[in-house]
């Protein structure tokens, strides 16, 4: 049976009269007549407003970690709003919270709240340039570090446009965003050692940091080429440069300590948002103390709701449900499942495909042997992706419209969810016409 549309439409038909494109946020858009409006959430489900159920892979773009509405969280939240949500003063709940990060991320030891991952990135770059005294930030193509103005250049324009590969031309993505910040940016292909030290020998000097994500979170999850994650640790201490880890997907999702503890590795600063809260809002950044020393020393920072309390509340239980409880160790195992399962159906229907990622978040390219960069990743068969995409999403299982989003895994998936998934992706395969 096809699923109705017809209260989604109309939602969307109310939503354009008073909101740009219906929605708060560009990419929640898909289309007309094709774009969701949800009702209720509980789990790893969600159900749209014409009652629709269907195994959310989106997780509101990595946040929900446990499971929507999860009963642990939702019941501390609660308990602590009754008591007041915002004082502009810090509480013992807060303090506990950041005793949490700072215990649980291996690199971070001072850390302050944001409320959400642009506002952790902005005062991350802040805090890099008044530390280095420079103004020149590095970053990668295809990736998003959030819509503030410094680093929203090459993020998912087509790579047509990005110039030569040795020497890439970074591009806006968006009307509005001042010319004047291009001369402060610098764009690479990520996962290209030599490339990355043929600019450094060239502008090391004037850059104030590199910003990456661990693995390219907002295009296909593509995974870091063995050794150039820690090329870049040792060429930002060469150069003097701050390394940010974007970990506003990774973090609390791929390891307790996220990428820092998964690979290893210690960037002088890193940025964390979504799964630290299970959905709540908050967000945070912090890194090695003497460069997070300069914040009050002359460098600003702060937000009238960094520490508002529903984010706090849901941060504390969220970290204490993962410092105790096998959380990451269950996603793994099902996402894994999840991943292999893929894979084979679409060997066996004879489709060449580089599934790349981590269990609790993975997406996978069509059509490409490998793929290390968006400018790869881009050659894959995205139109086919989406094709499937919108079938699964037809039979119940939503991955994200957009194909640079990776699939998503939650605490409350379950078996059963997962051999239904891999069930509707055998049916889609065969069934949606390359
Ligand atoms: C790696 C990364 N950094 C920053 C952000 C921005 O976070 P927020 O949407 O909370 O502002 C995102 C959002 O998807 C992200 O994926």
């Amino acid at each position: 049976m096809p699923l109705t549309h017809a209260k989604s439409n109309d939602l969307q038909r109310r939503a354009t009269a008073v909101m740009p494109l219906g929605v708060n946020s560009n990419f929640r858009f898909w289309g007309e007549g094709i774009t969701p409006y949800v009702q209720k959430g509980k789990g790893g489900y969600l159900w749209d407003v014409d009652g629709n159920r269907f195994i959310d892979y989106r997780l509101a773009f990595g946040p929900v970690i446990l499971g929507h509405a999860f009963d642990e969280v939702d019941a501390k939240v609660q308990e602590e709003i009754q008591k007041g949500v915002l004082f502009a003063m810090t509480s013992e709940l807060e303090v506990a919270v950041m005793e949490k990060i700072v215990a649980m991320c291996p690199g971070v030891e001072l850390a302050r709240l944001a409320s959400s991952g642009t506002e952790a990135t902005m005062h991350a770059i802040r805090v890099a340039r008044a530390y280095t005294g420079r103004e020149k930030i590095i970053k990668f193509e295809g990736m998003y570090h959030g819509f503030q103005d410094y680093t929203l250049f090459s993020t998912y324009a087509p790579a047509e446009v990005y110039g030569n590969y040795r020497s890439p031309i970074p591009i806006p993505s968006s009307s509005g965003i001042p010319r004047a910040l291009n001369e402060l940016i610098v764009t690479l292909p990520f996962n290209d050692c030599e490339v990355l030290e043929k600019t450094l020998r060239r502008i090391g000097y004037e850059a104030a940091a590199i910003i990456v994500e661990p693995c390219m979170g907002n295009c296909g999850a593509i995974l870091p080429e063995p050794g150039f994650l820690e090329f870049i640790r040792s060429q930002t201490s060469q150069y003097g440069i701050v390394f940010i880890l974007d970990e506003v997907k990774t973090g609390f999702r791929i390891a307790r300590g996220g990428a820092q503890e998964y690979y290893k590795l210690i960037p002088d600063m890193a940025t964390y948002a979504k799964a630290l809260g299970n959905g709540y809002p908050i967000a945070a950044f912090g890194g090695k103390r003497e460069i997070m020393e300069t914040i009050g020393h002359g460098v600003a920072q702060g937000g009238t709701f960094n520490n508002n309390k529903p984010g706090v509340a849901a941060a504390y239980a969220t970290l204490e449900i993962m410092q105790t409880q096998p959380i990451l160790e269950t996603i793994v195992q099902r996402g894994s499942r999840l991943m292999e399962g893929i894979q084979k159906i679409l060997d066996e229907a004879g489709i060449p495909a580089c599934i790349s990622g981590y269990p609790a978040m993975f997406s996978f390219a069509i059509g490409v042997e490998k793929v290390t960069n968006q400018r790869d990743w881009g050659k894959s068969e995205r139109d086919y992706y989406l094709r499937l995409v919108e079938a699964a999403t037809e039979r119940g299982v939503m991955p994200d419209h957009d194909p640079r989003e990776p699939w998503f895994l939650c605490y409350s998936h379950s078996e059963a969810d997962i051999d239904e998934t891999l069930n509707v992706m055998q049916d889609v395969v065969r069934n949606v016409a390359r």
